[in-house]
């Protein structure tokens, strides 16, 4: 029997607890014992964890956030806060480290894995989508999701008062939840920030919509990319068109997981059991071509990953 700690680190994401449940269940089928670390590098820090069995992970696949809790570290970044974690590590003889979170909880594995001989693994779970190595992140589709519902009922009262409306979603410096999001609420216009906008050509935009009979517009910008109040009032200014914000916040973060996510994380966990099984340490997993991939954890820390400029112009196309 050797042991396995699981972890889950950064900003939470629908579908964390679904793949701690499936960590678990499948290192058990392989003999390993697993060891749940709580408020994520805090409980590595502080040698604070909870074994976890098969049955101590009922109830929770259909769950948001994550039982385990989660934290953004600052002592994780500090040399004397990753030896830390490498001495609870070495103290319960944790062969394999599975760290679920995002691109920051990988950095911070990155550093930790040149300081211990624990094998780990990342399983990619952020609403961002921002993590090379993956097509999909866990709990990004779910994100979707709940962003695309609650701006089909903001197009409701947009057609009702004739009014554009600024919608922001999360995705903290890239824009994949919001191009996602936009080309399927049939945004007018997406503001991501990987793209330089110019206000102009969303006035343009507007009054040309307007022309061709459509009096409202949903504008999907990313958060971070513009200061929306200004963007609105230059709008109003600037086109005549009464125009609102929305600020979708939080709630992209939590709810239950969609039926994808919890099938990419159970993909991933999988996966991820498997490479420690094999002894294989220091990769993520990830969704590559429909099928469930490896990439080293180095390659996917130090390569950004790119934006599919195309479905901007798709989704320009689609709003006509
Ligand atoms: O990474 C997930 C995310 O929700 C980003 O979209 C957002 O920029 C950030 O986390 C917010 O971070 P915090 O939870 O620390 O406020």
């Amino acid at each position: 029997m050797r042991n396995v700690g699981v972890v889950t680190s950064g900003g939470d994401a629908p579908g964390m607890n679904a793949a701690i449940r499936a960590v678990v269940r499948i290192a058990y089928s392989k003999d390993f014992r697993v060891l749940g670390f709580e408020r994520g590098w805090e409980g590595l820090i502080a040698n604070t964890f909870k074994p976890l069995t098969p049955r101590s992970v009922g109830g929770i696949l259909q769950l948001g956030g994550t039982v385990l809790r989660t934290s953004r570290c600052p002592r994780f970044r500090t040399t004397e806060g990753i030896e830390k974690v490498a001495e609870t590590l070495a103290l319960n003889h944790v062969d394999g480290l599975v760290v679920i979170g995002g691109n920051g909880s990988f950095k911070g594995a990155l550093k930790l894995s040149l300081e211990t001989d624990t094998l780990i693994v990342g399983l990619p779970a952020t609403i961002d989508n921002d993590v090379f190595g993956t097509d999909e992140t866990i709990g990004f589709d779910t994100a979707v999701n709940t962003a695309v519902t609650e701006i089909d009922k903001i197009r409701d009262t947009a057609i009702s008062h004739e009014r554009v409306f600024i919608v922001e979603v999360m995705g903290r410096e890239r824009g994949f939840l919001a191009l996602t999001v936009g080309l399927t609420v049939g945004a007018e216009m997406i503001l991501v920030p990987e793209a330089k906008y110019k206000k102009k050509n969303i006035f343009e935009m507007l009054k040309e919509s307007s022309a061709r009979g459509k009096k409202s517009g949903i504008i999907v910008a990313a958060e971070g990319v513009a200061d929306i109040r200004n963007l609105a009032r230059d709008i109003e200014e600037n086109t005549g068109s009464e125009v609102r914000l929305s600020v979708l916040g939080y709630a992209q973060r939590g709810g239950n997981p969609t039926a994808r996510s919890r099938l990419l994380a159970s993909l991933f966990a999988d996966k991820a059991v498997e490479l420690l099984v094999k002894n294989q340490g220091n990769r993520i997993v990830g969704l590559q071509e429909g099928g469930i991939a490896n990439v080293e954890l180095e390659k996917s820390c130090k390569t950004e990953k790119p934006l599919d400029f195309s479905l901007l112009q798709l989704a320009k196309v689609l709003a006509t």
